[in-house]
């Protein structure tokens, strides 16, 4: 583990390295948990560049067996550390053989060579490829690479490694050998290993430009039936890539290796992509419907990554958006053409609003592009990924979809093979449109949401209606003054009859297919020809993500609900009517005021929850209250987890005692009595079902759910009326009852038994935290896997807001000692479940000052990691 040194790299600070390394030629040794790994680095040295200039590798806890520079072993010229390797002088041309002594059995950071489950793998990105050899561990170096793996064949039957296979054949004493050769030129974090006893699942797919290619999925034996969805997803991704972008696959095979003991979601190495195996397994048995989607969007993601981030890479890590952001704005929009667009925009909405915006309103604020980092890992964020993905889609809507594929097109052209910039992309679509790019630009360099601030106005007898429109971005760490954005703001003019009116006249501002360009601070916006008052429809689709503050009436909002013909903008009224309703709520029980709930939306809810003419997916969603920490977002200042909790809870009682009979009617029409099909359509009916059964449980109504939970024919009804029964009964005998059933059947499959210790984990109040520290010691918790440790305490601190944030802060210090515990083993998993702690200064005083004890207790821990110490220290700045 690398502690801190309080180093910072910054943007400004970019210079190419001195040395290219043209091709990687390594040999691996496997035995024993041990290995030895030979890489030969052919070294040239720039044009250019002054003879004698040093050679600087990277390393990191690196034992260096022997080092020979063009066959000669070195005894001299150079100087060794465990994190460096220089050579003083080198020729301008030579082969650096490198000989290092590596322990994947003991390597717990998941980082670098690593065995899970007896099976060796890999995971290179960001850093951790300088944990195999000393190498220039930087996207900007591109190299050839070779890897020959040798190993017993008893317990490796499977070696793997990036590109084509090469040779394979036997060696002395039941050792075997297996060659790989990738011609794509690569950088070090898409280098890929894995060897040991795994199950192949195969199929085969030919290009559109004829190239036959060998799939392959390898995973658990006995688990071969849990990758066939999998499969399906990997070619639907290959074809609609084809389709949609005009690309197509490059290796005449493509691996997919799951394992059990993995720091992310997937890493996306050259035609052998490795997966957390929870993205990977699914059947009706043992997945949800939410588990087979995110395996349908993981899946693609990683595949998309082959030519956004593989084939053209990034130059250095400040340009992580580049492959990441762009490559979620794709797998965004595969997953919206193979399922519902508008339920799909809604989830991503959800999404964005609940991870990416309280990160960019708190300590960890940093932009799309960041300009200085301590620790890289520390910024694959919801930032970079979904706000780097809604700048993408914010290009597509300023510039139409035909340019926006057009300098795709442009991109793919003149960027392959090359290691990019946010400046090179941007650049492909001003010369593909003529469009100036620059003030759109500051999407990716300013940090912060930005804030619209909008009055309306209307004027029957000269039929002039008036949108007055402010901007403003708030402060972040670091950037004090901000620049004025351009933000494309979609509208509708919604007439009486539900119809968009068609103004004749529009000044003020450039709009252009129903979208407003704002660039300046203030727009007065005139249209004419509004004759009637029309009902604003503001920010359709989610346009830009921006917050927005437009007085509305109530009855304007319900009248959008009920009638906006955009599905977002339905959701999005029908949302800030429950978000209001739930903040005027909090705050008459933080004042220990009786609550009333509004009637007129207790009867919009049942009217939705029945209109046959929305998606059940869609109802699903609608029916669905904004989450308690939304809340808290919205509220901003002296947050009490409680009030909120208790708002949530009156609300929805209201919504269910208004609406029992006519919920459970629609309950009983949607059970399914076909076959179980994973795809949206089936999905969305069970999630409505799961839904109402929600609202139609209670803690002294049980019944119901009891019946859901035992008769159900898959694991989404299964979980879904578990997750009911320990949410809305948490404590009552069939909430146990049904908890000790499924641990007893399925205690010996870690992914489902997952779901089990998350929906603990997500159970209110102050008897979440000693039902986390009981199951700490549950036979099937592994403090080591970053799945469990997700699951129960990861789920609690970010997801349980009573359970977590305790008025008596028991939750905070139990949580302060757990991640410095696990930091201990996996600095990057402790780092990212640190970050729970990230909104402490929006609480009341009373838990804000406990929440600071804790995290200066972790900062000030002896040998803090810098992925650790980087986050507390900038949450507590
Ligand atoms: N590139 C991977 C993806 O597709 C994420 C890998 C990140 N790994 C890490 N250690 N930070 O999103
Ligand atoms: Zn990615």
């Amino acid at each position: 583990m690398r502690t801190d040194t309080g180093q910072v790299f910054k943007l400004s600070d970019y210079q190419p390295t001195d040395y290219l390394i043209a091709s990687t030629h390594m040999t691996f040794r496997l035995e024993e948990g041990k290995a030895t790994c030979k890489a030969v680095l052919s070294v040239e040295r720039r044009d250019g560049v002054a003879e004698g200039a040093p050679l600087v590798l990277d390393g990191d806890g690196l034992d260096l067996a022997s080092l020979k520079l063009d066959g000669k072993l070195l005894n001299e010229g150079y100087e060794a550390t465990p994190d460096r390797l220089t050579l003083a002088n080198p020729p301008a041309r030579f082969d650096l053989e490198i000989v290092t002594r590596l322990d994947p059995d003991a390597n717990k950071a998941l980082s670098g060579l690593y065995r899970s489950s007896g099976n060796y793998c890999t995971q290179c990105e960001a850093e951790g490829f300088r944990r195999i050899t000393y190498f220039l561990d930087r996207p900007d170096v591109l190299s050839v690479y070779s890897v020959r793996i040798e190993a017993p064949k008893d317990g490796h039957p499977v070696m793997l490694s990036n590109g084509n296979p090469g040779e394979t054949g036997d060696l002395r004493e039941g050792w075997h050998f297996a060659e790989w050769h990738d011609p794509h030129p690569k950088p070090s974090y898409l280098f890929a290993l894995v060897a040991g006893d795994l199950a192949r699942v195969s199929d085969r797919f030919t290009t559109m430009e004829g190239r036959p290619v060998d799939l392959g999925i390898y995973v658990e034996h006995g688990k071969e039936d849990r990758a066939a969805y999998a499969m399906d997803a990997l070619k639907r991704s290959m074809r609609w890539d084809e389709e949609v972008f005009g690309r197509a696959y490059d290796l005449d095979v493509f691996n997919i290796v799951a394992v059990s003991d993995f720091n992310m979601g997937a890493m996306e190495n050259k035609g052998l992509n490795v997966f957390n195996d929870k993205y990977v397994l699914a059947d009706e048995a043992t997945a949800t419907d939410a588990d087979f989607a995110n395996i349908e969007a993981i899946i693609a993601h990683e595949y998309f990554h082959n030519w956004t981030g593989n084939r053209i890479t990034c130059r250095d890590w400040f340009q992580l958006c580049l492959k990441e952001g762009l490559t979620v704005f794709r797998d965004h929009e595969f997953s919206a053409d193979m399922r519902s667009r508008g339920v799909k925009r809604i989830a991503e909405v959800r999404l964005l609003k609940s991870h990416q915006f309280p990160e960019d309103a708190g300590p960890l604020a940093h932009p799309v592009r960041p300009r200085a980092y301590r620790e890289i890992n520390n910024f694959y964020t919801a930032t970079v990924y979904e706000k780097g993905s809604e700048v993408v889609r914010m290009i597509r809507t300023v510039l139409g979809a035909e340019t926006f594929r057009a300098g795709m097109d442009l991109y793919f052209e003149r960027h392959d093979g090359d290691a990019a910039t946010i400046e090179d992309f941007l650049a492909c679509f001003e010369d593909a449109s003529g469009r100036n790019l620059s003030q759109f630009a500051l999407w990716y360099h300013q940090a912060g949401t930005p804030h619209l601030s909008i009055k309306a106005s209307h004027d029957a007898r000269t039929g002039q209606f008036v949108l007055d429109v402010e901007q403003s971005v708030p402060a972040t760490p670091g950037e004090s003054r901000k620049k004025l954005m351009h933000i494309p703001l979609a509208f509708g003019l919604v007439g009486p009859d539900g119809e968009d009116m068609a103004p004749t006249g529009i000044e003020g501002a450039e709009v252009r297919d129903g979208v407003i360009h704002l660039t300046k601070r203030k727009h007065t916006i005139r249209f004419s020809g509004i004759h009637e008052r029309p009902v604003p429809s503001l920010l359709r689709g989610f346009s830009a993500p921006v917050t927005l503050a437009f007085e509305q009436s109530e009855a304007d909002r319900m009248f959008l609900a009920r009638h906006d013909n955009d599905a977002f903008s339905r959701w999005q009224a029908l949302d800030r009517l429950f978000s209001d309703e739930l903040i005027r709520l909090t705050r008459l029980a933080r004042g220990g005021k009786a609550m009333a709930v509004d009637r007129q939306l207790v009867a919009l809810a049942g009217e939705i929850a029945a209109d046959g003419a929305l998606e059940p997916a869609y109802r699903s969603l609608a029916l669905t209250l904004p989450g308690e920490a939304d809340i808290a977002r919205e509220i901003g200042e002296d947050v009490d987890p409680d009030a909120i909790f208790a708002a949530r809870n009156v609300l929805s009682t209201a919504i269910a005692d208004g609406n029992g009979d006519g919920f459970r009617q629609l309950y009983d029409g949607l059970e399914e009595t076909g076959r179980f099909r994973p795809d949206a359509a089936q999905a969305g009916r069970r999630a409505l079902r799961l839904t109402l059964l929600g609202y139609l449980t209670g803690e002294a109504e049980t019944a119901l759910a009891k019946a859901h939970f035992d008769t159900a024919g898959n694991m989404t009804d299964l979980a879904g009326a578990l997750a009911v029964l320990t949410q809305k009964a948490g404590g009552s005998a069939a909430a146990e009852a049904a908890l000790e059933a499924f641990e007893a059947r399925f205690r010996d499959d870690p992914l489902v038994l997952d779901k089990w210790f998350s929906m603990q984990a997500m159970m209110p109040g102050d008897a979440a935290l000693a039902r986390v520290k009981g199951l700490m010691d549950h036979p099937g918790f592994q403090i080591a896997n970053p799945n469990r440790v997700r699951s129960l305490i990861g789920i609690w601190a970010s997801a349980n807001q009573t359970g977590f944030h305790r008025p008596d802060g028991e939750g905070y210090a139990f949580f302060a000692e757990t991640v410095l515990a696990i930091g201990k083993m996996n600095p990057q998993v402790a780092a990212r479940l640190a970050t729970a702690l990230r909104s402490w200064r929006s609480l009341e005083p009373k838990r804000r000052e406990k929440a600071r004890k804790a995290l200066v207790s972790m900062a000030n821990a002896p040998d803090l990691s810098t992925d650790l110490k980087d986050i507390v220290d900038r949450t507590l700045a």
